[in-house]
């Protein structure tokens, strides 16, 4: 056992600006007591007007370098994990690199949406294993509320923004003991934003839809499932687990994940009441909140789970 792929730095980012629940309650017709019992959710941040999402992960990547000591030159890849792109092309990734500074390394966008991160961390942790890179910076950021219609009650209490960053690298210890991937494309008609630039103009819808219902038994569904694939395949029980840290978009799909494994919710990171679901940050910002809390420390069995649009779901069991 001496291939593995190591965490050896994460960061976060959050913009400034708060939408509260009782804001919220100004714009549509719903209520703080509403949206906490359904979600769980009490707060969201929104990207500032003169803000982009390549600034969020460019924050949340400068976090990881500096508050761990890294020397950005030792970064031989870049994978942004993202479907909110500052623009149609070039790849937030190549805009990270070139304000970062780093040579010509590889560099690209991934869009698995919500699962973007987990997806990320499963390609980057196969491109160490076959030695085409030793240390890739891995950035979840997204602007969920550039594609949110704040006169939807269904959609706008739900999301939120921001950015996570985690650094991977080669290491002769666990590491990364194993991830697993699916996606299901029947998906698309229960999430979807299918507004798209044509000659020009906005063809199609360009805000998120949701019908909440079915994705909601997607999730808790597909979470358990590869919860426990993930532990078999990797000779692991859910009593070894320390921490499970799944993708934050609803509370009671959380607990019902938590519920399946057994697991009590004091082993459970949660973010979604403060960040809502900032999609494919959600999971790389609760990881950085636990472990700048003091929660998750080295040694820790962490469980990563994902879930989104596609629908795409995703989980890796990882040693601190
Ligand atoms: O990151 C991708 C993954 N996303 C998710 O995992 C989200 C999955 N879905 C969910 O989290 C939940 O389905 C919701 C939070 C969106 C909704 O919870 P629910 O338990 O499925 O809803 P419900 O059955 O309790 O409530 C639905 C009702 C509807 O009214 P009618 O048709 O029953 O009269 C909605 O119009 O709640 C109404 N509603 C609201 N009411 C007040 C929908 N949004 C709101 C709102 N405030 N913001």
């Amino acid at each position: 056992m001496t291939n593995f792929s190591k965490i050896i730095a994460t960061g976060s980012y959050l913009p400034e600006k708060i939408l509260s629940n009782q804001d919220l309650e100004k714009l549509v017709d719903t209520s703080d007591e509403w949206i906490i019992s359904r979600s769980g959710i009490k707060q969201r941040h929104i990207i500032g007007e003169n803000e982009s999402p390549s600034d969020m992960a460019y924050n949340a990547a400068i976090d990881a370098i500096t508050s761990n000591n890294i020397d950005k030159s030792s970064i031989d890849m870049i994978i942004v994990a993202t479907f909110t792109s500052d623009a149609v092309f070039p790849s937030n990734a190549c805009l990270l690199q070139q304000r970062l500074g780093i040579g010509s390394i590889p560099a690209f966008d991934l869009n698995a949406v919500c699962s973007g991160f987990l997806y990320a961390i499963a390609t980057a942790d196969a491109y160490i294993k076959t030695n085409m890179a030793k240390t890739i910076l891995i950035v979840g950021a997204d602007a969920v509320s550039h594609y949110i219609d704040y006169t939807d009650r269904n959609t706008c209490v739900l999301f939120g923004d921001g950015a996570g960053a985690v650094i991977l690298q080669h290491s002769n210890e666990p590491g990364i003991y194993g991830s697993e991937l699916h996606a299901d494309g029947n998906g698309e008609e229960a999430l979807h934003v299918k507004g798209q630039l044509k000659q020009g103009k906005i063809v199609g819808h360009p805000f998120v839809y949701m019908d909440g219902k079915p994705v909601f038994k997607a999730a808790v569904k597909s979470l358990s499932h590869i919860a426990t694939s993930i532990l078999k395949k990797t000779n692991h029980t859910k009593e070894q687990i320390d921490w499970l840290i799944p993708h934050q978009a609803n509370i009671r799909i959380i607990e019902a994940t938590a519920n399946h494994l057994s697991l009590p919710m004091d082993k459970v990171i949660v973010t979604v009441d403060k960040h809502g679901n900032t999609a494919a940050a959600s999971v790389p910002l609760a990881l950085d909140t636990a472990i700048k809390s003091g929660k998750i420390k080295r040694g820790d069995l962490l469980l990563l789970e994902g879930f989104g649009a596609g629908f795409t779901w995703g989980a890796s069991l990882i040693r601190y």
